[in-house]
């Protein structure tokens, strides 16, 4: 889908489907008005017999008659006036997108006149873009029967402005907001893609893949490199798997040779839970649980697209977590890259050993701040469910430039505790540490575990087990795998570069 911006008013637009919008105050802005007289006064009729209050998610749609360059006119509900926000139009551009498509709209002209007149016209660009850019997808690729794909899609909307001067600002909007929304859509695909066709070797390949195309500098370490940097916490993950691990390093310098801000991701491909044997009911949605690793990618592509003036280095330590006959088994100790000895009593609990090495790793290569993200612990979903991500943070600075990005992008936070008592519960009896804590406080204990490995550093780590997928479409949301918080990731690194 491309989306392209025009000025000089709707009316000038040849289109398939029109689509203004109406405020529930019932009065229409010149764009409106004008359709309405070029319909007979069509939209004013609907709104006299109550057909059309302006509400949010109501559309009327109207034949345009032969006076308009369109087939179909669309009058949407824009709500209150006084209630848009850049998040409530980044919502109603995505349950639009779908209402739009779901009608087989075709090529469609959308006049942005109310929205960029309430926000201003760059905020209205970018959020109606990404709003629309990520309403409209779709994980289909495994659907062969023709019955079985989607019916409709949209290939083109051109938002509309009412003169060149306002379209220039909305289309400096647009641009970002298409890189946003087409870089969550990226770590959708890659989390949405079962374990067989995303392994770690096919990560790798799509990041390298990536970094080519953007030009950024990506390194894969293979095992035998990783065994020689001693990230022992790591490769006892991937012992049980025949599927080679890889631990991917993407860098992007747009500020010269300063360090780097690090993404830290956890790259399970599959977690099966490994000796430590997972139940089977829904043992599937595994697949997603290398939806950090996918994040960091991510969000450092946009990084590089925006050509954002920041220096960023995205670490995505990938491996399957099976139970082969080499695998690590409970009781086991193993060694993190910076020395930590931990005992590996739940081989379940693999995502913080990988972490552990990520962030070691991130240290190693001077990280001046780290956000680690990683479907975590399921305890994370009981706590605050698929709304809010966890934040664990060890600095109110970092938390308060997390919270800003959060709020930019419209991913809700919560930030969680990180007491030293909660240290105890995972004190080992023969190691430096053990990798569970018991039920009691499960994130927090396992954001403790990472902790450990930060040092000083500030850090924040992003919990994100409740909030990897949505079970249904909801404004920006699509069922499947979310893409949070890869717009959170990007409004930091973009807030750190404005400084
Ligand atoms: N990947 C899981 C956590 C998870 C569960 C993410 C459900 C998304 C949905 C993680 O590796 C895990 O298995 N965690 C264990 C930790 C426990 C063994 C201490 C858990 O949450 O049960
Ligand atoms: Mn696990
Ligand atoms: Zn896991």
């Amino acid at each position: 889908m491309e989306i392209t911006v025009a000025g000089g008013g709707i009316m000038a637009q040849t289109a398939d489907t029109y689509v203004v919008e109406v405020f529930a105050d019932g009065r229409l802005a010149s764009e409106a008005a004008a359709l309405d007289a070029a319909m007979g006064g069509a939209i004013t009729q609907l709104i006299q017999d109550g057909f059309l209050t302006g509400r949010p998610g109501e559309i009327n749609v109207l034949p345009a008659g032969r006076r308009l360059k369109a087939k179909r006119v669309a009058v949407v509900g824009a709500g209150k006036r006084d209630g848009v926000t850049i998040d409530s139009a980044r919502t109603r551009a995505g349950n639009l997108s779908r209402r739009l498509r779901d009608m087989n709209a075709g090529r469609v002209a959308i006049a942005l006149q109310e929205t960029s007149t309430a926000l201003d016209q760059t905020d209205a660009g970018r959020a109606v873009a990404e709003g629309l850019t990520l309403g409209l997808y779709r994980f289909d690729r495994h659907h062969t029967r023709e019955q079985d794909k989607p019916r409709y899609a949209i290939a083109h909307i051109t938002l509309v402005e009412t003169s060149t001067r306002r379209a220039n600002a909305v289309q400096r909007g647009v641009t970002e907001g298409v890189i946003l929304g087409e870089q969550t859509n990226f770590a959708r695909d890659l989390a949405n893609e079962p374990s067989n066709l995303m392994t770690p070797t096919i990560v790798a390949a799509r990041a390298q893949q990536m970094a080519a195309e953007l030009g950024i500098e990506c390194t894969i370490i293979e095992r035998a490199e990783a065994e020689r940097l001693k990230m022992g916490s790591y490769l006892s993950v991937a012992n049980g798997s025949a599927q080679p691990p890889k631990f991917i390093v993407l860098q992007y310098r747009g500020a010269g040779n300063g360090r780097p801000i690090a993404l830290v991701g956890k790259g399970i491909t599959f977690d099966t839970g490994g000796i430590s044997l997972k139940p089977a009911e829904n043992m599937d949605a595994m697949k997603g649980d290398m939806s950090g690793a996918a994040s960091v990618i991510a969000a450092i592509g946009a990084l590089a697209r925006l050509e954002a003036r920041v220096n960023v280095i995205a670490i995505a330590p990938c491996t399957e977590n099976m139970p082969g006959g080499t695998a690590t088994k409970p009781g086991d100790v193993v060694y993190a890259m910076d020395g930590t000895s931990i005992e590996v009593l739940n081989t379940d609990a693999e995502g913080r050993l990988v972490l552990a090495d990520g962030i070691a790793y991130a240290k190693s290569k001077g990280a001046t701040v780290i956000l680690d993200v990683a479907t975590l612990t399921g305890a994370m979903g009981v706590a605050l469910g698929g709304v809010r991500t966890g934040i664990f943070c060890n600095d109110d600075r970092t938390m308060t430039q997390v919270e800003r990005a959060a709020e930019a992008a419209g991913e809700k936070v919560w930030r969680m505790p990180l007491d030293p008592e909660y240290d105890d519960q995972i004190k080992s009896d023969v190691a430096d540490i053990k990798n569970t804590g018991g039920r009691p406080a499960g994130s927090i204990t396992a954001a403790k575990f990472i902790e450990r490995f930060v040092g000083d550093t500030p850090w924040a780590h992003f919990d994100i087990a409740g909030v990897m997928s949505k079970a249904s479409d909801n404004g920006v949301w699509v069922k499947g795998m979310s893409g949070n918080p890869v717009r959170t990731l990007i409004h930091f690194a973009l807030g750190r570069a404005r400084g």
